[in-house]
C-alpha cells in the first residue's frame, strides 16, 4: 500500500478522505478536535507540495438527508483557524457546482466538501457515487482510519475510479502502531477490555488470546464473567445468554497460560444515577437489588499491580459508567496508571479515548487511536475493508 509520500502530488487535485466526525455541542461548537489535529501532518504535507487539497468527510448520521445540524461548516472554520488559511466550503460533495469549484483551485488552496452522508449512496457504497467523487480529483488519499471499517463509497468504491489511490499518514500510523503491538510487542503484552457489552467484545477477546500475556476485564461486560465464576451480580447489567460462553472463555484463557484478571470488588449502586446510594463490595457480595457501576478500589489496586511490569498495553472500553462522577474513579484511576507506566500504551478511540481525555491522562499515552469501531475491528483480527480496497488497487498497479 503506497502512501501520499510515494506519489507526485504537486499542483494535483488531491481528494483526501478524512474523518472529521467530531463531537459538537448544541450550539454546533466542536468539543473535541483530536480528529482534526490527527490529520494535520497529511494536510500540511499536501500543502507543502502545493497540492489543491479537497477534503471529504462525513459527520454524524444524517441518513441521506440534508440536515444542516450535520453540516461540516463548523469544521471548515476550525480547520481554517488551525491552518491559518482560508478553507473554502463547497455547497455539496458532488455535482456540477462542486466540480467548478474544484477545477478553479490553485496549488496550496483547501476546499471542504459538504457532508458525504447527505447522500444515502455514501453508506450504500454506491459505484456511481464513488465515481462522481473520484471525478473531482487526480489523486485519492484515504486518511480516514476511523471510518475505514465501513464499506462506504468514499473509502471503498472511490478507489475503483480514482486515477491513483494511496493512504494518508494517519491511516498508515494507526495501522503500523497496531501491527507492531501485535506482532513484535515489548512483553508482557497486556490487553484491558471493558465497556458495557461482552457480546460486542467477544471476537476481540478471542483474537487477543493469540497475542497477549495478560488480560484484564472491567466495565459491565465483566459482570458476565463474574456471574460465570459463580457470583450473583444482583441487578447488574449482564448478558445472561453468554454466561456459559464466558465460562468457556475463562477456561480457554487458563489453558493457554494467559493471566486473567477480573474485578474482585465493585462500586455497587441502588440505581444508575449520580445521586444513587453507593457501597464498595466484594464481587461475592453484590446486594440483590443493587448493581455494579464501576470497579472497586481493591480492583484498581490489583490492576495497577498487574500493569507494573507491562511492556505494551492495549486498552479498549471503560471500567464503569465514567460519564457519572461517582462511577468514574475506576476508569480515571486506571487511565492515570496506564499513562504513568513505562509501557507503550495504545488506547482505542471512541469512549475509551474520551475517558482518557477526561481523566487528564491523554498527553502521556503513547498512542490514542482516532477510531472506535475501526480500532475494535483491528482487535478482532479483521482487515479494514477500506484498507483491503487500497491494497487491491496497489496490487493492480493503480497506486
Ligand atoms: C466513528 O465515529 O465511529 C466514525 O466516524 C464512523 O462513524 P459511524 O459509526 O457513524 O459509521
Ligand atoms: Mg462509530
Amino acid at each position: 500500500m503506497n502512501t501520499i509520500k510515494d506519489i507526485d502530488i504537486s499542483k494535483k487535485k488531491v481528494l483526501i478522505r478524512v474523518d472529521f466526525n467530531v463531537p459538537l455541542d448544541s450550539k454546533q461548537k466542536i468539543t473535541d478536535d483530536a480528529r482534526i489535529e490527527a490529520v494535520l501532518p497529511t494536510l500540511k504535507y499536501a500543502l507543502s507540495r502545493n497540492a489543491c487539497v479537497i477534503l471529504a468527510s462525513h459527520l454524524g448520521r444524517p441518513e441521506g438527508q440534508i440536515k444542516m445540524e450535520f453540516s461540516l461548516q463548523p469544521v471548515a472554520r476550525r480547520l481554517s483557524n488551525i491552518l491559518g488559511l482560508e478553507v473554502m466550503m463547497a455547497p455539496d460533495c458532488i455535482g456540477e457546482d462542486v466540480a467548478i469549484l474544484a477545477d478553479g483551485m490553485k496549488g496550496g488552496q483547501v476546499l471542504m466538501l459538504e457532508n458525504l452522508r447527505f447522500h444515502k449512496e455514501e453508506t450504500q457504497n454506491d459505484r456511481e457515487f464513488g465515481k462522481a467523487l473520484a471525478a473531482l480529483c487526480d489523486v485519492y488519499i484515504n486518511d480516514a482510519f476511523a471510518v475505514s471499517h465501513r464499506a462506504n463509497a468514499s473509502v471503498v468504491s472511490i478507489t475503483e475510479h480514482a486515477p491513483i489511490s494511496a493512504a494518508g499518514l494517519l491511516l498508515k500510523k494507526e495501522l503500523d502502531y497496531f501491527k507492531k503491538a501485535m506482532e513484535t510487542p515489548v512483553r508482557p503484552l497486556v490487553a484491558i477490555v471493558g465497556g458495557a457489552k461482552i457480546s460486542s467484545k467477544l471476537s476481540a477477546l478471542k483474537n487477543m488470546l493469540q497475542h497477549v500475556d495478560k488480560i484484564m476485564v472491567g466495565g459491565a461486560m465483566a459482570n458476565t464473567f463474574i456471574k460465570a465464576s459463580g457470583c450473583d451480580v444482583g441487578r447488574s447489567l449482564i448478558e445472561e445468554d453468554l454466561v456459559d460462553m464466558a465460562g468457556d472463555l475463562i477456561e480457554k484463557i487458563r489453558v493457554r497460560n494467559i493471566k486473567f484478571y477480573m474485578p474482585v470488588d465493585v462500586v455497587a449502586a441502588d440505581r444508575l444515577e449520580p445521586e444513587a446510594n453507593l457501597k464498595n463490595v466484594p464481587v461475592q457480595e453484590i446486594p440483590k437489588e443493587w448493581m455494579a457501576a464501576d470497579i472497586g478500589p481493591a480492583t484498581s489496586c490489583l490492576f495497577s499491580e498487574v500493569l507494573q511490569d507491562a511492556g505494551t498495553i492495549i486498552w479498549n472500553g471503560p471500567m464503569g459508567v465514567f460519564e457519572m462522577a461517582p462511577f468514574s474513579h475506576g476508569t480515571f484511576d486506571l487511565a492515570r496508571v496506564v499513562s504513568g507506566s513505562k509501557a507503550t500504551s495504545i488506547i482505542g478511540g471512541g469512549e475509551t479515548g474520551s475517558a482518557v481525555q477526561k481523566a487528564g491522562a491523554a498527553d502521556q499515552m503513547s498512542y490514542i487511536s482516532t477510531g472506535g469501531g475501526a480500532f475494535l475491528t483491528l482487535m478482532e483480527g479483521e482487515q479494514l475493508v477500506a484498507v483491503a480496497a487500497l491494497e487491491k488497487v496497489a496490487s493492480l498497479g493503480l497506486s
